[in-house]
């Protein structure tokens, strides 16, 4: 039976013929927000998967002003909901203010991330305060809304998880000092929200807590020497891991109002370790091998020891490959290759250990939510660069599993969902949406049992729309729902 499709708004993308492969292709932007129930299924959705796959992503809709970065386009959120063996998909534009603003103009008001600052422009967002903030990077689940955040530190939008809708900015009863990075973390314990925001005036960065009712309780000015680009926080039950990495802004050239970021392999890696309540005096540095980290896979706590895992990066500044003009440097920091990567800080004898977990080059991330802060066994990864595979860890056996989406298919980030009732860390699924160019307008998600990686989906939902490439993803399970 064909899916029941509506086209709840269409909004025509008003950009000319270009050559920048992220406005072409399966990079494209989609006009229309569709609501689509009933969707046409290959295999057979498990009835015990419940709950909403919700992924974010830059969907522009104006003409850039200068060159268009993959990071720029208004944020735009792709849901697909599953219940009693049915799924439901739908996809909403974040209306952020920035969002609202170059509606009502007409035209893109701000510059993007590979353009000058523009001075005669509006005051923007943004760690430097010249961008256009448009909530496109991640999500995050709490109190009973998700989160939809910025990399570049913004307003967390509320989005309602179901309907897709923007319910406003969430700035915590008024008590947001600031703004909000991406990769901000829910405790599954104690439904904490914990975040941080860096920027280029001091604080250079903080670091903050939201109780699980939405009141700002914590708020921390993190000492660090100047401007920092870090991307990623961890936590454990009972500490916070904030970064300090030699990946940043040139500060010389950051003077002179030009944002180079530069990798300084003469600084170690700086990981500031703080009880999660904990004040300045309590905040204690330890010192690793210079690197920069996008995304931590898990971090929990071991007799004396803190253990992280993160995917390291094995170039943090990597050489453009000629021929590829204009865009070069971006398509090299996008490759994104890294290694699964684990460090030891040692509480009691400051002593910080080191060590690559595995030799294959994968990133995005993903566990088991309810384990995050505790130790865990199981990682879900992408292989990069091409994401074109999907790559599921045992890190106690020191074993992976992997599955090849095959020519021309990649996956966006592939969350863990549990299945109603599950006990065990992998008793569950992953899901994710593929693009396929060979598939024209529609779009897929793929669904695996997690415990059978190589086996491949076991089904395949059709999405009556292609699905641009976006970033980062997130499952909320159906019983943490609102009713
Ligand atoms: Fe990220």
């Amino acid at each position: 039976m064909p899916a029941a499709v509506k086209v709840e708004r269409e909004i025509p993308i008003r950009i000319g013929p270009t050559e920048n492969l992220f406005l072409r292709g399966v990079f494209a932007p989609t006009s229309r927000e569709l609501s689509a129930a009933d969707l046409e299924v290959e295999g057979e959705i498990p009835r015990d998967l419940f709950g909403i796959y919700l992924r974010n992503g830059p969907n522009p809709i104006f003409q850039p002003r200068g060159r268009y970065h993959w990071f720029d386009g208004d944020g735009m959120v792709h849901a697909i909901e599953f219940r009693d063996g049915k799924a439901t998909y739908r996809n909403r534009w974040i209306a952020t203010e920035g969002f609202l603003a170059e509606q009502r103009a007409g035209h893109s008001i701000w510059p993007g991330l590979m353009d000058k600052p523009d001075p005669s422009a509006p005051r923007g967002a943004g760690s430097d305060g010249w961008l256009k903030d448009t909530a496109n990077t991640d999500l995050v689940f709490h109190n009973g809304h998700a989160l939809a955040l910025w990399y570049q530190c913004g307003l967390p939008y509320k989005i309602d998880a179901r309907t897709l809708d923007t319910l406003g900015i969430e700035n915590f009863h008024g008590a947001l000092r600031r703004t909000v990075s991406a990769h901000a973390k829910v405790d599954p314990l104690t439904g904490e929200l914990l975040f941080f925001d860096y920027a280029t005036t001091p604080p250079f960065l903080t670091y903050n807590v939201v109780s699980k009712s939405g009141e700002l309780i914590h708020h921390l000015a993190v000492d660090v020497p100047g401007p920092r680009l870090p991307h990623d926080m961890a936590f454990t039950q009972r500490f916070s891991i904030l970064m300090d990495l030699p990946l940043f802004w040139d500060p010389a050239l950051l003077t002179r109002g030009i944002h180079k970021v530069t990798y300084f392999p003469e600084l170690p890696s700086r990981f500031a370790i703080v009880p999660r309540h904990g004040t300045a005096g309590e905040l204690r540095w330890f010192e690793a091998s210079p690197c920069y980290i996008y995304h931590v896979v898990n971090a929990w706590e071991q007799g004396d020891e803190i253990v992280m895992d993160a995917c390291r990066v094995i170039d943090p500044e990597p050489k453009s490959t000629r021929g590829e003009g204009e865009l070069a440097r971006m398509k090299a920091f996008l490759r994104l290759e890294a290694e699964l990567y684990r460090w030891r800080f040692n509480l009691a004898t400051g002593a910080v250990k080191e060590e690559k977990l595995d030799d294959q080059r994968v990133e995005w991330p993903t566990i088991h939510r309810g384990r995050m802060g505790q130790r865990s066994r199981y990682a879900y990864t992408s292989l990069v660069p091409h994401f074109e595979g999907l790559v599921k860890y045992d890190l106690e056996r020191n074993t992976s599993r992997k599955y090849l989406f095959g020519p021309g298919i990649t996956a966006n980030e592939c969350p863990f969902a549990p299945r109603v009732g599950a006990r065990d860390e992998d008793d569950g699924y992953v899901v994710a949406f593929v693009a396929d160019a060979s598939l024209g307008d529609e779009g897929r998600v793929v669904i695996f049992s997690a415990r059978d990686i190589e086996a491949g989906p076991i089904a395949r939902v059709k999405i009556p729309q292609r699905v641009p490439v976006g970033f980062h993803a997130m499952w909320v399970p159906g019983e943490q729902l609102p009713a």
